[in-house]
Protein backbone atom coordinates (compact mmCIF):
# COMPACT_ATOMS: atom_id res chain seq x y z
CA UNK A 1 0.00 0.00 0.00
CA UNK A 2 1.07 3.20 -0.67
CA UNK A 3 2.81 4.89 1.90
CA UNK A 4 1.58 8.81 2.69
CA UNK A 5 3.25 9.91 5.45
CA UNK A 6 5.90 8.33 7.28
CA UNK A 7 7.25 10.53 10.68
CA UNK A 8 10.14 8.98 12.63
CA UNK A 9 11.76 10.19 15.86
CA UNK A 10 9.93 13.70 14.97
CA UNK A 11 10.48 16.36 17.19
CA UNK A 12 8.79 19.65 17.23
CA UNK A 13 10.70 23.19 19.84
CA UNK A 14 8.95 26.46 19.85
CA UNK A 15 11.45 29.25 20.54
CA UNK A 16 10.46 31.81 23.33
CA UNK A 17 10.61 35.25 23.74
CA UNK A 18 13.08 34.34 26.62
CA UNK A 19 14.84 31.04 27.80
CA UNK A 20 15.00 27.85 26.14
CA UNK A 21 12.91 26.67 23.34
CA UNK A 22 10.23 24.58 24.67
CA UNK A 23 9.56 20.85 22.98
CA UNK A 24 6.10 20.34 22.54
CA UNK A 25 6.75 16.98 20.55
CA UNK A 26 8.96 14.38 21.31
CA UNK A 27 10.20 11.29 19.13
CA UNK A 28 6.86 10.58 17.41
CA UNK A 29 6.77 7.63 14.79
CA UNK A 30 4.14 6.39 12.60
CA UNK A 31 3.11 5.78 9.24
CA UNK A 32 -0.31 6.26 7.31
CA UNK A 33 -1.25 4.36 4.17
CA UNK A 34 -3.52 5.58 0.92
CA UNK A 35 -6.98 4.92 2.46
CA UNK A 36 -6.24 4.28 6.55
CA UNK A 37 -6.78 6.23 9.19
CA UNK A 38 -5.00 7.19 12.32
CA UNK A 39 -7.09 8.22 14.95
CA UNK A 40 -5.11 10.70 17.64
CA UNK A 41 -6.16 11.56 21.44
CA UNK A 42 -5.00 12.97 24.49
CA UNK A 43 -6.24 15.71 26.15
CA UNK A 44 -6.65 19.66 25.47
CA UNK A 45 -2.65 20.73 24.72
CA UNK A 46 -0.84 17.66 24.19
CA UNK A 47 0.37 18.67 21.03
CA UNK A 48 -2.40 17.09 18.58
CA UNK A 49 -2.77 20.21 16.57
CA UNK A 50 0.85 20.54 15.76
CA UNK A 51 1.27 17.46 14.99
CA UNK A 52 -1.55 18.36 12.37
CA UNK A 53 -0.22 20.99 11.29
CA UNK A 54 3.26 19.63 10.69
CA UNK A 55 1.89 17.07 8.68
CA UNK A 56 0.15 19.18 6.66
CA UNK A 57 3.16 21.84 6.04
CA UNK A 58 1.66 23.94 7.78
CA UNK A 59 4.37 23.96 10.44
CA UNK A 60 8.06 22.89 10.71
CA UNK A 61 9.56 20.62 12.25
CA UNK A 62 12.70 20.68 14.93
CA UNK A 63 14.34 17.13 14.80
CA UNK A 64 13.84 14.05 13.78
CA UNK A 65 11.87 12.90 10.67
CA UNK A 66 8.81 13.54 8.18
CA UNK A 67 8.22 12.10 5.01
CA UNK A 68 5.49 12.31 2.12
CA UNK A 69 5.57 9.63 -0.42
CA UNK A 70 9.11 8.89 0.37
CA UNK A 71 10.58 12.18 -0.08
CA UNK A 72 11.25 14.27 3.29
CA UNK A 73 9.27 17.55 3.55
CA UNK A 74 11.88 19.54 5.22
CA UNK A 75 13.56 19.11 1.82
CA UNK A 76 10.33 19.48 -0.70
CA UNK A 77 10.90 22.20 -3.31
CA UNK A 78 9.14 24.05 -6.10
CA UNK A 79 6.55 21.92 -7.81
CA UNK A 80 7.21 19.20 -5.33
CA UNK A 81 6.10 21.34 -2.20
CA UNK A 82 3.18 22.23 -4.06
CA UNK A 83 2.22 18.61 -4.76
CA UNK A 84 2.57 17.78 -1.15
CA UNK A 85 0.93 20.79 0.05
CA UNK A 86 -2.34 19.98 -2.27
CA UNK A 87 -2.08 16.72 -1.24
CA UNK A 88 -2.25 16.93 2.48
CA UNK A 89 -5.69 18.81 3.55
CA UNK A 90 -6.50 19.92 6.76
CA UNK A 91 -10.08 20.94 8.29
CA UNK A 92 -10.17 22.77 11.69
CA UNK A 93 -11.99 22.76 14.67
CA UNK A 94 -13.82 26.22 13.96
CA UNK A 95 -16.14 25.85 10.91
CA UNK A 96 -17.57 29.70 11.46
CA UNK A 97 -13.76 30.98 11.33
CA UNK A 98 -12.49 28.80 8.51
CA UNK A 99 -14.73 29.98 5.77
CA UNK A 100 -14.72 33.37 4.00
CA UNK A 101 -18.01 34.75 4.96
CA UNK A 102 -18.39 37.45 1.55
CA UNK A 103 -18.01 34.74 -0.48
CA UNK A 104 -21.08 32.22 -1.86
CA UNK A 105 -20.93 28.40 -1.56
CA UNK A 106 -19.97 28.34 -5.30
CA UNK A 107 -17.33 30.43 -4.96
CA UNK A 108 -15.77 29.05 -1.81
CA UNK A 109 -15.43 25.29 -3.66
CA UNK A 110 -14.63 26.73 -7.35
CA UNK A 111 -11.99 28.77 -6.16
CA UNK A 112 -9.49 26.38 -5.55
CA UNK A 113 -10.15 24.09 -8.15
CA UNK A 114 -9.77 27.03 -10.57
CA UNK A 115 -6.33 27.73 -8.85
CA UNK A 116 -4.87 24.44 -8.46
CA UNK A 117 -6.91 22.46 -11.34
CA UNK A 118 -7.23 24.37 -13.97
CA UNK A 119 -10.63 24.35 -14.72
CA UNK A 120 -12.02 27.58 -15.56
CA UNK A 121 -14.77 27.42 -17.72
CA UNK A 122 -18.10 27.98 -15.94
CA UNK A 123 -20.27 24.44 -16.92
CA UNK A 124 -16.92 22.31 -16.11
CA UNK A 125 -16.40 24.39 -12.62
CA UNK A 126 -20.14 24.31 -11.89
CA UNK A 127 -20.11 20.51 -12.44
CA UNK A 128 -17.22 19.66 -10.65
CA UNK A 129 -18.51 22.03 -7.64
CA UNK A 130 -21.76 20.02 -7.90
CA UNK A 131 -20.40 16.98 -7.68
CA UNK A 132 -18.27 17.79 -4.57
CA UNK A 133 -21.35 18.85 -2.56
CA UNK A 134 -23.06 16.11 -3.66
CA UNK A 135 -20.15 14.19 -1.96
CA UNK A 136 -20.14 15.75 1.19
CA UNK A 137 -23.96 15.44 1.37
CA UNK A 138 -25.14 18.66 0.71
CA UNK A 139 -27.91 18.07 -1.55
CA UNK A 140 -30.52 19.07 -3.60
CA UNK A 141 -27.03 20.85 -5.08
CA UNK A 142 -29.38 24.21 -6.04
CA UNK A 143 -29.98 25.25 -2.91
CA UNK A 144 -26.26 25.45 -1.54
CA UNK A 145 -24.59 26.63 -4.60
CA UNK A 146 -25.85 30.27 -3.85
CA UNK A 147 -25.75 30.53 -0.03
CA UNK A 148 -23.39 32.50 1.85
CA UNK A 149 -21.64 31.04 5.09
CA UNK A 150 -23.76 32.69 7.34
CA UNK A 151 -26.71 30.78 6.29
CA UNK A 152 -25.94 27.40 6.73
CA UNK A 153 -25.61 25.76 10.15
CA UNK A 154 -22.36 24.99 12.04
CA UNK A 155 -22.54 21.18 10.57
CA UNK A 156 -23.42 22.41 6.78
CA UNK A 157 -20.33 24.49 7.08
CA UNK A 158 -18.19 22.09 7.83
CA UNK A 159 -19.53 19.87 4.85
CA UNK A 160 -18.54 23.05 2.47
CA UNK A 161 -14.26 22.84 4.44
CA UNK A 162 -14.23 18.89 3.16
CA UNK A 163 -15.54 19.89 -0.24
CA UNK A 164 -13.13 22.93 -0.28
CA UNK A 165 -10.76 20.09 1.00
CA UNK A 166 -11.57 17.76 -1.65
CA UNK A 167 -11.32 20.11 -4.55
CA UNK A 168 -7.76 19.58 -4.38
CA UNK A 169 -7.77 16.15 -4.99
CA UNK A 170 -5.68 15.20 -1.22
CA UNK A 171 -4.48 11.73 -0.36
CA UNK A 172 -4.82 12.60 3.37
CA UNK A 173 -6.93 14.90 5.31
CA UNK A 174 -5.92 15.95 8.84
CA UNK A 175 -9.42 16.45 10.58
CA UNK A 176 -8.92 18.50 13.83
CA UNK A 177 -12.02 18.34 16.20
CA UNK A 178 -14.11 18.50 13.32
CA UNK A 179 -17.15 17.95 15.21
CA UNK A 180 -16.62 19.43 18.35
CA UNK A 181 -18.31 22.38 17.41
CA UNK A 182 -21.34 20.88 16.06
CA UNK A 183 -24.28 20.07 17.59
CA UNK A 184 -23.63 16.13 19.04
CA UNK A 185 -26.75 15.38 17.56
CA UNK A 186 -25.31 16.14 13.79
CA UNK A 187 -21.86 14.91 14.89
CA UNK A 188 -22.28 11.37 13.78
CA UNK A 189 -23.95 12.19 10.39
CA UNK A 190 -20.84 13.81 10.00
CA UNK A 191 -18.45 11.39 10.64
CA UNK A 192 -20.44 8.86 8.59
CA UNK A 193 -19.90 11.44 5.43
CA UNK A 194 -16.39 11.16 6.11
CA UNK A 195 -16.39 7.75 6.12
CA UNK A 196 -18.35 6.96 3.47
CA UNK A 197 -15.99 9.67 1.65
CA UNK A 198 -12.59 7.31 2.28
CA UNK A 199 -14.24 4.68 0.46
CA UNK A 200 -15.12 6.48 -2.44
CA UNK A 201 -12.12 8.02 -2.83
CA UNK A 202 -10.09 5.74 -0.84
CA UNK A 203 -8.13 8.94 0.90
CA UNK A 204 -6.75 8.92 4.62
CA UNK A 205 -7.50 10.60 7.69
CA UNK A 206 -5.18 11.81 10.50
CA UNK A 207 -7.89 12.06 13.09
CA UNK A 208 -7.83 14.51 15.95
CA UNK A 209 -10.17 14.22 18.82
CA UNK A 210 -10.28 14.54 22.66
CA UNK A 211 -13.32 12.26 22.68
CA UNK A 212 -12.55 8.71 22.61
CA UNK A 213 -15.87 7.55 22.12
CA UNK A 214 -16.04 9.43 19.22
CA UNK A 215 -12.24 7.94 18.39
CA UNK A 216 -13.88 4.75 18.66
CA UNK A 217 -16.84 5.06 16.26
CA UNK A 218 -14.86 6.89 13.43
CA UNK A 219 -11.68 4.34 13.61
CA UNK A 220 -13.34 1.14 13.94
CA UNK A 221 -10.92 -1.67 12.20
CA UNK A 222 -7.95 1.28 12.00
CA UNK A 223 -4.99 2.09 13.88
CA UNK A 224 -4.71 4.73 17.28
CA UNK A 225 -2.18 6.61 19.22
CA UNK A 226 -2.45 8.23 22.91
CA UNK A 227 -0.79 11.10 23.86
CA UNK A 228 0.00 12.59 26.76
CA UNK A 229 2.37 16.20 27.16
CA UNK A 230 3.84 15.51 23.19
CA UNK A 231 4.28 12.02 23.28
CA UNK A 232 2.45 8.84 22.19
CA UNK A 233 2.60 6.86 25.46
CA UNK A 234 0.14 3.89 23.47
CA UNK A 235 -0.08 2.81 19.83
CA UNK A 236 -2.25 0.24 18.53
CA UNK A 237 -5.49 -0.73 16.82
CA UNK A 238 -8.06 0.92 17.71
CA UNK A 239 -10.39 -1.68 18.95
CA UNK A 240 -7.30 -3.34 20.67
CA UNK A 241 -6.86 -0.22 22.72
CA UNK A 242 -10.02 0.09 23.80
CA UNK A 243 -10.68 -3.20 24.87
CA UNK A 244 -7.13 -3.93 26.20
CA UNK A 245 -5.22 -0.64 27.07
CA UNK A 246 -2.20 -0.79 28.66
CA UNK A 247 -0.77 2.73 29.79
CA UNK A 248 -1.94 3.94 33.23
CA UNK A 249 -2.83 7.19 31.00
CA UNK A 250 -4.88 5.57 28.16
CA UNK A 251 -6.76 3.43 31.24
CA UNK A 252 -7.64 6.23 32.59
CA UNK A 253 -8.80 8.51 29.95
CA UNK A 254 -11.25 4.96 28.79
CA UNK A 255 -12.30 5.18 32.12
CA UNK A 256 -13.22 8.04 32.67
CA UNK A 257 -14.87 7.64 28.71
CA UNK A 258 -17.08 4.71 29.93
CA UNK A 259 -18.75 6.69 32.72
CA UNK A 260 -19.28 9.80 30.94
CA UNK A 261 -20.98 8.23 28.00
CA UNK A 262 -22.17 4.76 28.32
CA UNK A 263 -20.97 4.00 24.94
CA UNK A 264 -17.92 2.39 25.56
CA UNK A 265 -20.39 0.28 28.46
CA UNK A 266 -19.77 -3.19 27.16
CA UNK A 267 -15.91 -2.74 27.19
CA UNK A 268 -16.33 -4.66 30.55
CA UNK A 269 -13.88 -1.87 31.57
CA UNK A 270 -13.00 -1.02 35.60
CA UNK A 271 -12.77 2.29 37.07
CA UNK A 272 -9.32 3.66 36.51
CA UNK A 273 -7.56 6.90 37.92
CA UNK A 274 -5.25 8.89 38.46
CA UNK A 275 -3.71 10.34 41.17
CA UNK A 276 -4.88 13.81 42.04
CA UNK A 277 -1.46 15.70 42.01
CA UNK A 278 -0.29 18.65 39.99
CA UNK A 279 -0.54 18.08 36.22
CA UNK A 280 3.25 18.30 34.27
CA UNK A 281 3.18 20.85 31.50
CA UNK A 282 5.83 21.59 28.95
CA UNK A 283 7.45 24.12 30.76
CA UNK A 284 7.62 21.79 34.19
CA UNK A 285 8.48 18.52 32.97
CA UNK A 286 9.09 15.93 35.65
CA UNK A 287 12.56 14.00 35.35
CA UNK A 288 11.67 10.35 34.25
CA UNK A 289 8.11 9.39 32.73
CA UNK A 290 5.73 12.29 32.47
CA UNK A 291 3.05 10.83 34.25
CA UNK A 292 4.69 9.53 37.10
CA UNK A 293 3.48 12.19 39.90
CA UNK A 294 -0.10 11.33 38.73
CA UNK A 295 0.27 7.61 38.11
CA UNK A 296 -0.67 4.77 40.75
CA UNK A 297 1.25 2.02 39.84
CA UNK A 298 4.19 3.77 39.37
CA UNK A 299 7.41 1.85 40.58
CA UNK A 300 9.80 3.77 42.88
CA UNK A 301 13.15 4.08 41.67
CA UNK A 302 12.14 3.41 37.96
CA UNK A 303 9.50 5.97 36.80
CA UNK A 304 10.59 9.02 38.39
CA UNK A 305 14.09 8.32 37.13
CA UNK A 306 14.06 7.08 33.46
CA UNK A 307 12.01 8.07 30.83
CA UNK A 308 10.57 4.89 29.30
CA UNK A 309 10.78 3.76 25.88
CA UNK A 310 8.06 2.30 23.37
CA UNK A 311 7.15 -1.60 24.52
CA UNK A 312 6.23 -3.95 21.90
CA UNK A 313 3.22 -5.94 23.53
CA UNK A 314 2.61 -7.81 20.80
CA UNK A 315 0.47 -7.46 17.69
CA UNK A 316 2.01 -4.17 16.62
CA UNK A 317 0.55 -2.62 20.38
CA UNK A 318 3.16 -0.61 21.72
CA UNK A 319 3.33 1.09 25.22
CA UNK A 320 5.77 3.44 26.99
CA UNK A 321 5.43 2.71 30.47
CA UNK A 322 8.07 0.56 32.68
CA UNK A 323 4.96 -1.31 33.70
CA UNK A 324 5.03 -3.17 30.56
CA UNK A 325 8.93 -3.80 30.01
CA UNK A 326 9.46 -7.33 29.85
CA UNK A 327 10.37 -8.99 32.64
N1 LIG B 1 2.75 28.77 17.55
C1 LIG B 1 3.05 28.35 18.79
N2 LIG B 1 4.05 28.93 19.49
C2 LIG B 1 4.38 28.51 20.74
N3 LIG B 1 3.77 27.47 21.37
C3 LIG B 1 2.77 26.85 20.72
C4 LIG B 1 2.35 27.25 19.40
N4 LIG B 1 1.33 26.43 19.00
C5 LIG B 1 1.12 25.57 20.02
N5 LIG B 1 1.98 25.82 21.04
C6 LIG B 1 2.06 25.07 22.32
O1 LIG B 1 2.22 23.70 21.99
C7 LIG B 1 1.54 22.89 22.93
C8 LIG B 1 0.63 21.93 22.18
O2 LIG B 1 -0.45 22.66 21.60
P1 LIG B 1 -1.48 22.02 20.59
O3 LIG B 1 -0.71 21.30 19.54
O4 LIG B 1 -2.41 23.09 20.14
O5 LIG B 1 -2.24 20.96 21.51
P2 LIG B 1 -3.64 20.23 21.30
O6 LIG B 1 -4.07 20.38 19.87
O7 LIG B 1 -3.39 18.80 21.70
O8 LIG B 1 -4.60 20.89 22.25
C9 LIG B 1 0.80 23.83 23.87
O9 LIG B 1 1.56 23.97 25.04
C10 LIG B 1 0.76 25.12 23.10
O10 LIG B 1 0.75 26.22 23.97
MG1 LIG C 1 -5.83 21.17 19.10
Amino acid sequence: MEKIIEVSGLGKAFPQKRGNPVTVLRDINFTIAAGQTLCVMGESGCGKTTLGKIIAGLSGYTSGSCRFCGKEVSQLRGREWSEFRESVQMIHQNPYESLNPALMVFDIIANPIKRHRKITKIPALYDEAARLLELVGLTPVEDFVDKYPAHLSGGQRQRVSIARVLAMHPKLIVVDEATSMIDTSLRINLLSTLKQIQEQLNVAYFFITHDLALGKYFAKGQRAMVMYLGRAVEAAGMDELVANPRHPYSRAIISAAVGDTGILEDSGFHKYELKDADIASFHNMPAGCPLHPRCPERISGVCGQDMPPLYEVGGGHQVACHLCREK
